[in-house]
């Protein structure tokens, strides 16, 4: 594709809208709103979320995750925490998610600080996902430089000839929970004129919301 292509390439956004009256008390609630409307709408992956972290160097890098969990106390992400990423919120825990969910002309971005997951959280996870799944978790050192992909045949062999049932959570492999401390909603409006509807943390003990409008 060209650049001129590119350039030509625009969407004139008139879905809906996002006023203050519409805004939740606090942005978990007004999460759980927009995620049910995107599972809704048929999204493929709605829990799909960007994760920026910034070493301790200050340079980001950003990848996608998926989101397994969420509650008041944040949104939840598992990984391999010597990943990239992992050695990254090691290093400088504040990171940045993102769910581009533009088929609805919305983005939800969220800033926080991201704290490992207690064992029994990532124990209880991992039991769940598929045998295939727990057995590459053991594979791969995620991040790091591999010779070729018969390397990786090869570890994954290993795995299944040493796990032939239970297959136990490896050191590396945890996840992790990002607490909230400011959260946009953003909708696109017609002539580029979005809304963009912001809860930001106040109040003594930082567990109260004031919201705020930024402009687009
Ligand atoms: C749709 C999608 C979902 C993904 N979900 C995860 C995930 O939940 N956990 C994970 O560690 N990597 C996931 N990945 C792979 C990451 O994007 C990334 O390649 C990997 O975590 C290594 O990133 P890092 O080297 O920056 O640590 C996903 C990739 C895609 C495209």
């Amino acid at each position: 594709m060209s650049e001129l292509d590119l350039a030509a390439l625009r969407e004139e956004y008139a879905r809906s809208g996002l006023t203050e009256s519409d805004l939740a008390p606090d942005p978990i609630t007004m999460f759980r709103r927009w995620f049910d409307e995107a599972v809704a709408a048929g999204l493929h992956e709605p829990n799909a979320v960007v994760v920026a972290t910034a070493d301790a160097d200050a340079r980001p890098a950003a990848r996608l995750v998926l989101l397994k969990g969420l509650s008041d106390d944040g949104f939840v992400f598992f990984t391999n925490t010597r990943s990239r990423k992992g050695e990254e919120l090691a290093a400088n825990p504040a990171c940045a998610l993102l769910f581009p969910w533009h088929p609805l002309e919305r983005q939800v971005r969220v800033e926080g600080t991201a704290t490992v997951l207690p064992d029994e959280e990532v124990t209880a996870y991992f039991a769940s996902r598929p045998r295939g799944s727990r057995l590459g978790a053991h594979a791969s050192h995620q991040s790091r430089v591999v010779a070729s992909r018969d390397e990786l045949a090869a570890a994954y062999a290993e795995a299944e000839a040493a796990f032939p049932d239970d297959v136990p959570v490896p050191d590396e492999w945890g996840g992790y929970r990002v607490r909230p401390e400011v959260v946009e909603f953003w909708q696109g409006r017609p002539g580029r004129m979005h809304d963009r509807l912001v809860y930001r943390r106040t109040g003594p003990d930082l567990e109260a919301w004031r919201t705020e409008r930024l402009a687009p």
